[in-house]
């Protein structure tokens, strides 16, 4: 459709894959349509609105911050990344089924709530270890976040890291605006401030099918919006959704940041568009900005 690919320039980047260029174009006519009143955004946080990569170098993710001399020694950091070593590789693994994936997950969550737990973390210090962490958003974030809020568009970041590192990365990047909603890992502190276990349910990358029926679903901001952009990086991030009550409209975007031959196949079949090793919020930005 010409007239598209004129108001949607970036569609035609060569890091952009779509496996059904038509029905992404019908999605967004159909949401552009019904207006940002009926638009909710549901988003990955790790590796999707923060970066994979940054000048060569792997961004960390929320866990990763922890990774910081004020709040864990070095011998938790060693066995944190051994761990990482372990398991990152087989939660990309393309060979391998979600089922296949849970239970290992679960035994990686917890080995490191277990590790973190036991270096008696301050919550007084999670703030300068966040800002000692560098950069971490996606180019274009400022956009994304303030053109949400102006539109009044709820943004529900559903996150398998730690939630109060997060929380803190959002609101030092200034983007903490009244519409985002956030489901994550949260730490819980006894009253001397000091770590003392995680709240609620375990999310891991692979049960957020879950979170999503008994956290998102009952909030009245999201119920009535039967619009969704979703964004993620994982094909587990697709569950997000899930608890959406009647879903008119529902486009998904997926980073495909790592293993970019082995999973392209996997990613075009699972996400609508997916974005190759692309570190900006330039599409989701003008997906954006064509629906409202
Ligand atoms: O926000 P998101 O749901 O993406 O957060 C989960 C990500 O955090 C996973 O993709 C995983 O690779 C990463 N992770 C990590 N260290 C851990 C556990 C998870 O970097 N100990
Ligand atoms: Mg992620």
């Amino acid at each position: 459709h010409p007239a598209l690919s004129l108001q949607l320039p970036e569609l035609s980047k060569v890091s952009v894959l779509m496996r059904q260029r038509n029905k992404v174009e019908n999605t967004l006519r159909a949401m552009q349509h019904a207006g940002p009143g009926t638009l909710q955004v549901i988003s990955d946080f790790d590796m999707t609105l923060s970066r994979f990569a940054h000048h060569g170098k792997r961004a960390p993710t929320t866990h990763n911050i922890l990774d910081h001399r004020l709040l864990i020694d070095e011998d938790c950091a060693c066995n944190m990344r051994k761990l990482l070593k372990i398991y990152y590789p087989i939660e990309i693994d393309p060979s391998l089924t979600s089922e296949q994936k849970i239970p290992l997950m679960v035994e990686w969550w917890t080995k490191v709530h277990h590790l973190l737990i036991q270096q008696k973390i301050q919550r007084d210090m999670l703030a300068q270890a966040v800002q000692e962490s560098g950069v971490i958003l996606r180019e274009g974030y400022e956009v994304f976040f303030d053109r949400l809020a102006e539109l009044q568009v709820p943004l529900l970041i559903f996150s398998a890291g730690v939630g109060d590192i997060l929380e803190e990365v959002v609101r030092q990047s200034q983007v903490f605006h009244p519409n985002v909603h956030v489901i994550s890992n949260y730490m819980d502190f006894d009253a001397n401030g000091v770590l003392r276990g995680f709240k609620g349910p375990l999310i891991h990358t692979f049960n957020k099918r879950e979170g999503a029926l008994l956290l998102a679903a009952p909030l009245p901001e999201l119920r009535e919006r039967p619009n969704v952009l979703l964004l993620g990086d994982s094909l587990g991030d697709l569950a997000m959704a899930d608890g959406v009550a009647r879903p008119h409209n529902l486009l998904t975007v997926g980073f495909l940041n790592d293993q970019v031959e082995e999973r392209a196949e996997s990613y075009v079949e699972a996400f609508d568009i997916v974005l190759v090793k692309d570190e900006s919020m330039e599409v989701p930005n003008a997906l954006l900005k064509f629906i409202t």
